[in-house]
């Protein structure tokens, strides 16, 4: 169904675009690379010229390939006429995040493509079946999310929908693994498995922070040096863009039925409200202007553990619980954390090398304390400690 031969569209050329325009010429396919805007067609060609030239001078790329990548992507601009896309058996779309948009694409690309050519969404947070809903053959569309930037980071969501045939998944899947990534299977679920399960990443800092248990440099060092994580999370959100951040975590909730586990914060909020969005405005949680003052942490081992204790149950249960909402399996959970949002363990096993006894222990405590249904633990983590179960094993 799908080959080295497939040739693979691209609809989109923005940042995620360009990037998988990238990672599948590079893998050898033909490529046809679309925008709307045709400045972003052009930013898009010289872009990918600059950075597979940069590869070829660190030596990631033999002298020449980047010529040769280059010469098998077909800029195409404005996409008033889908005809460039008829001999695509693959086509990815990377436009602009709105439902409207995305359905009436998928719509007009059906009619272009072979009737089993596979359609693609690198979408981050809409609902592939709601995608899909607008095409008459919907079995032929599914997900397929990158992470930014595609040709560095190794993990793809795998993301068939209610209604995607199962050979179309095992195809696709097949296919991106032999793009030497990283595939993992996720079900048509708010967020997915990352972005659903990194949550309390964000929120569960935003709460200590709220309620000062500690500062935000105080909490992104006990991340670090405690839990060895690269960056802290009021780092992570500021670098991300709260924008982003924000609206990712706002549409878990909504698409969670407003579980309060996933309850966005007052704090990024007001952040968003007034045009903090992290380093690319200057300002967000610090302050990254010239002259701007760096908080210094408090170096408290005491504490830099209640910070990171509190957090790593928090995403622990998280992780337990995508494996009993049947997310993913636990090995693609392990694997999504790890290679998609660079965790510097998979959740599962570390949560059964702090011991999954404790771990429920401190949600308990929480719960207690809180009376919030945040903090309630996963059914499968009790079932796990009261069982003494592995789910890795
Ligand atoms: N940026 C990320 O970190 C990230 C990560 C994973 C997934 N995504 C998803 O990938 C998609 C694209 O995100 P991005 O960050 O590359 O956005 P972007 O704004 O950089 O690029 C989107 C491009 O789509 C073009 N476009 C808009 N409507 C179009 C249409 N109807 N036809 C053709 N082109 C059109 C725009 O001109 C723009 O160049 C979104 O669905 C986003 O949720 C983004």
């Amino acid at each position: 169904m799908l080959g080295r031969d497939t040739v693979v569209g691209v609809v989109g050329a923005g940042a995620m675009g360009s990037g998988i325009a990238q990672v599948a010429a590079g893998a050898g396919h033909r490529v046809v690379l679309a925008d709307a805007d045709s400045a972003a067609v052009m930013r898009a060609r010289d872009g990918l010229t600059k950075t597979l030239a940069r590869e070829v001078e660190k030596g990631r790329l033999p002298v020449g390939e980047d010529a040769a990548v280059r010469s098998r992507i077909t800029f195409v601009d404005g996409v008033n006429d889908l005809g460039a896309f008829a001999a695509c058996g693959l086509v990815i779309e990377a436009i602009v995040e709105r439902l409207d948009m995305k359905r009436a694409l998928f719509a007009a690309l059906e009619s272009v493509v072979d009737a089993d050519a596979v359609l693609a969404t690198n979408t981050s947070s809409l609902p592939i079946a709601a995608i899909g809903g607008g095409c008459r053959r919907a079995e032929r569309v599914l997900g397929v999310h990158f992470f930014n930037p595609a040709p560095v980071m190794p993990l793809v969501e795998i993301v068939p929908s209610l209604a995607t045939a199962p050979d179309v998944a095992t195809a696709t899947r097949a296919l991106v693994d032999a793009w030497k990534k990283t595939t993992v299977l996720a079900s048509d679920t708010p967020g997915f498995i990352v972005n659903r399960v990194a949550r309390p990443f964000y929120g569960e800092a935003i709460r200590m922070y709220e309620e000062g248990i500690a500062d935000i440099a105080t909490i992104d060092w006990a991340m670090k040096t405690v839990g060895g994580f690269r960056m802290g999370p009021f780092e992570l959100m500021d670098f991300i863009g709260h924008d982003v951040n924000f609206v990712v975590t706002r549409s878990v909730f909504e698409g969670m039925s407003f579980d309060p586990r996933y309850r966005p914060s007052v704090t990024q909020q007001r952040l968003v409200d007034a045009g903090w969005l992290g380093r690319k405005t200057g300002r967000g949680f610090y302050d990254y202007s010239s002259g701007g003052s760096t908080p210094t942490p408090m170096q408290d081992g005491l504490l830099a553990k209640l910070i990171f204790d509190r957090t790593i149950a928090m995403l622990v249960n998280e992780a337990v619980d995508a494996v009993l909402m049947r997310v993913a399996s636990p090995r693609d959970v392990e694997l999504a954390m790890t290679k998609g949002v660079n965790y510097p363990k998979g959740l599962i096993a570390w949560g059964e090398e702090i011991g999954l006894a404790t771990i429920l222990d401190r949600l308990e405590v929480m719960h207690a304390e809180y009376g919030e249904d945040r903090y309630r633990p996963s059914a499968l983590l009790r079932r796990l400690v009261r069982e003494g179960r592995s789910l890795l094993a």
